[in-house]
């Protein structure tokens, strides 16, 4: 028999300035995966492709080199079940490599999948653990704590997950950056060791950060979002998202890239006004701008 199942997996912005591989958001746009699989082995399936790809992002290989197709078939083999069938719809919205947590997606909608194929043909005796799984294929949770779980995310050092409980009224607005930005070069633009200085900065940061978001206050929300241990260093990775962050700081609204870019992030309590006149005139053509209610 062919069964299927679907799932939806949020669009994150991890870092927020000074929250390096620790502090990510949710953000209310969505990829989709629907999931059909068949517990018997002779059962036909008709589709043309493995993977059917809709919606914006549709840039990747539809057949078994497919991202979440390797995950889910992963999944599969190493639980015992690598022979059976499935196939994936997937809707694409979220933006690839752009600092937006497309693959955070891709593999919490995978392991989502691989655990509701494992939960039927076991009846329910041998299921995926989809968080921890994520955290070991990502290596780092900024970005697959806020997908799994939603709204703001802190993953301690010991990996367990703190919800930060965000003031009511935040809204983001994001600029997403026509040019990608590849997370591997931007990892290694970063120094091995930092100065003392800036650690003692960016420690002071993050935690106005936190304190910024459960209190609302946008004074200290600008204050902490302010970073000092990768953004400058990947001056040369994202140079045209990493100026248009600094105009913005300067105009006093509070902005960082997004995860490792090149999309840039801007947060506030209440409405932004007039910004967003101003993004939407600069450069239009280069920048998306995406306005959300979080
Ligand atoms: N924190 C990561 C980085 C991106 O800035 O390299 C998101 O996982």
């Amino acid at each position: 028999m062919i069964k299927s199942k679907k799932f939806k997996a949020p669009a994150t912005s991890a870092n927020l300035g000074p929250g390096f591989d620790c502090l990510g958001l949710a953000l209310p746009f969505y990829d989709e995966l629907e999931v059909f699989w068949s517990d018997n082995l002779s059962d036909k399936f008709d589709y043309d492709q493995l993977v059917e790809l809709q919606g914006r992002y549709i840039d990747v290989p539809n057949d078994n080199r497919n991202l979440l197709y390797k995950l889910i078939d992963n999944e599969l083999i190493q639980n015992g079940f690598g022979a059976v069938k499935f196939h994936l719809r997937c809707v694409n919205s979220i933006p690839h490599a752009r600092g937006l947590g497309s693959s955070s997606a891709a593999i919490i909608l995978s392991l989502k999948a691989a655990d509701a194929i494992l939960n039927d043909l076991t009846k329910g005796t041998q299921r995926v653990n989809i968080f921890s799984r994520a955290l070991e294929i990502e290596g780092h949770g900024d970005n697959v704590a806020p997908c799994f779980y939603g709204g703001c995310q802190l993953v301690t050092l010991n990996s367990e997950v703190v919800q930060i409980p965000v003031h009511k009224n935040l809204k983001a607005l994001v600029q997403v950056n026509s040019e990608p930005c590849s997370t591997k070069d931007a990892r290694e633009a970063l120094p091995k060791q930092i100065f003392r200085s800036l650690a003692v900065k960016n420690t002071a940061s993050v935690a106005t950060l936190i304190m910024a978001l459960i209190n609302g206050d946008n004074e200290l929300l600008f204050q902490g979002t302010e970073d000092f241990v990768h953004q400058d260093f990947r001056k040369n990775v994202y140079p045209e998202s990493l100026n248009r962050v600094k105009k913005l700081r300067e105009l006093g609204i509070a902005t960082a890239i997004s995860g490792a870019g090149s999309t840039i992030i801007s947060l506030k309590f209440g409405n932004f006004g007039d910004l967003s006149k101003i993004v939407h005139h600069e450069n239009n053509e280069k920048w998306e701008v995406l306005h959300f209610g979080l």
